[in-house]
């Protein structure tokens, strides 16, 4: 066992085992003010403050003096594409040269260049490469990550993909979901046949994915250019046969319907939403699906950002990821995330912190293990220095806080 002595706060603490939190809840990260914290093996086993510690007997431990610092509950981003071959720094250029996003898709670039790279990259080279954006993340605070396929765009090259998302999972201590997201653009080959492609996605992907029991979650790109809700709802359809549930791409590039076929379909979460209504705000309230804002991407693309304060308003337990991909996102930094959360979203850091940590973890469904501070959890933290407030985390944002990451129990 090792005891944590002299932490400054501890952040993000919870003794009711809330699942996520909603509405005016988000307003509230419970601070315990010079406190100290038990891990058990890979496990929080308890937590109190200092003043009350004397006394108490925990056996054979190995005490740790924190000197202050702060403890968090890890990131937990519910939204990443960190699969991918190479980069797309070239685009980079096109766009400061005045092209968009949706530009570079229509003249076969974008998700199609990702696709033609990681087709020629093996197994191993992708992994090794997937490993160092994971190795980024975890050293940025991240404990727990959702990552998707959909730079495959084949029956081979999808299944290609959930193998190394797999073999990240066993490899590393930070824990991991998995989506199939063949439905990202229609595949090369398929250009001009849609439909013929949705049958692929329908007919062949997601049995063999769901046969190999090699993804979580079923997601589609739901929006103007990509796929119709419609053909979303065929596919959704189809994934649920095997147990996949959907976490789906909405509303980034339009209003695109994708937040009502999700939630039709029972979405875990559907994520994006720079372009979300009030309807769309009428029609979650009235779910369980988690609206996850990607500011990331809005950031990068110059794109709105999300409603999050409309959806917080409406009671709505808003999730923020990072979306981490070589097109739209080129970071995995979900302190940054955060801090975009309070510059560009107005949120409390309170908010921008549940959002990041809870409710990321409930819109990947391992709430139960990760996303607080809490007896029972793993203990997946990360410490900065000694913060003069909460909100200093997230108004210095490039001030480099962070001075230890702990996953399992295991300092990294
Ligand atoms: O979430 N919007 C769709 N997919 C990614 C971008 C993928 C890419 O451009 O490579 C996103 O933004
Ligand atoms: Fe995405």
């Amino acid at each position: 066992m090792k005891l944590l002595t002299n932490i400054g706060a501890l952040a993000g603490v919870d003794r009711s085992g809330i699942k996520l939190r909603r509405g005016d809840e988000m307003a509230e990260f419970p601070l315990l003010r010079d406190a100290w914290l038990l891990v058990d093996g890979e496990r929080i086993a308890a937590f109190g403050e200092m003043a009350e510690l004397s006394g108490r007997e925990f056996g054979a431990v190995e005490t740790v003096d924190m000197q202050g610092g702060w403890v968090f509950p890890s990131f937990c981003d519910s939204h990443t594409h960190i699969v991918y071959a190479g980069n797309r720094a070239g685009e980079f250029i096109d766009k400061i040269n005045g092209l968009s996003y949706e530009e570079i898709a229509a003249r076969g670039g974008g998700i199609l260049n990702s696709a033609d790279l990681l087709h020629r990259t093996s197994e191993d080279e992708l992994f090794r490469q997937a490993m160092e954006r994971v190795g980024e993340m975890i050293a940025k605070g991240t404990g727990a990550v959702e990552i998707k396929s959909g730079y495959g765009l084949t029956v081979e090259d999808e299944l290609k993909m959930l193998r190394v998302i797999r073999r990240i999972a066993q490899s590393v201590p930070a824990v991991v979901r998995s989506t199939f997201l063949g439905a990202h653009a229609v595949g090369r080959a398929y250009v001009g046949r849609q439909s013929e492609y949705v049958d692929l996605v329908c007919n062949e992907m997601i049995p063999e994915v769901g046969c190999e029991k090699l993804a979580d979650y079923i997601d589609v790109f739901c929006d103007k250019g990509f796929f119709t809700p419609a053909e979303t709802a065929r596919m959704l359809e189809e994934a649920a046969k095997w147990g996949m549930k959907p976490k789906i791409h909405a509303n980034e590039l339009d209003v695109s319907g994708g937040v009502q076929v999700g939630v039709a379909h029972g979405a875990v979460s559907v994520d994006h939403l720079e372009r979300t209504t009030e309807v769309e705000i009428e029609v979650l309230k009235n779910s369980s699906t988690i609206p996850t804002v990607l500011p990331g991407a809005s950031f990068f693309l110059g794109m709105p950002y999300g409603n999050a304060k409309g959806m917080i308003a409406a009671g709505l337990p808003v999730a923020l990821a990072s979306d981490y991909n070589p097109g739209s996102s080129p970071s995995g930094d979900m302190r940054f995330v955060a801090s975009l959360g309070c510059i560009r979203m107005k949120l409390l850091p309170e908010q921008a912190l549940n959002a990041a940590t809870i409710n990321g973890a409930a819109a990947m469904e391992v709430a139960g293990d990760a996303g607080s501070i809490a007896v029972g959890k793993l203990a997946n933290f990360f410490v900065t220095a000694p913060l003069p407030s909460l909100a200093f985390l997230l108004y210095a944002y490039t001030t480099p806080l962070i001075t230890q990451v702990w996953l399992r129990g295991m300092r990294q």
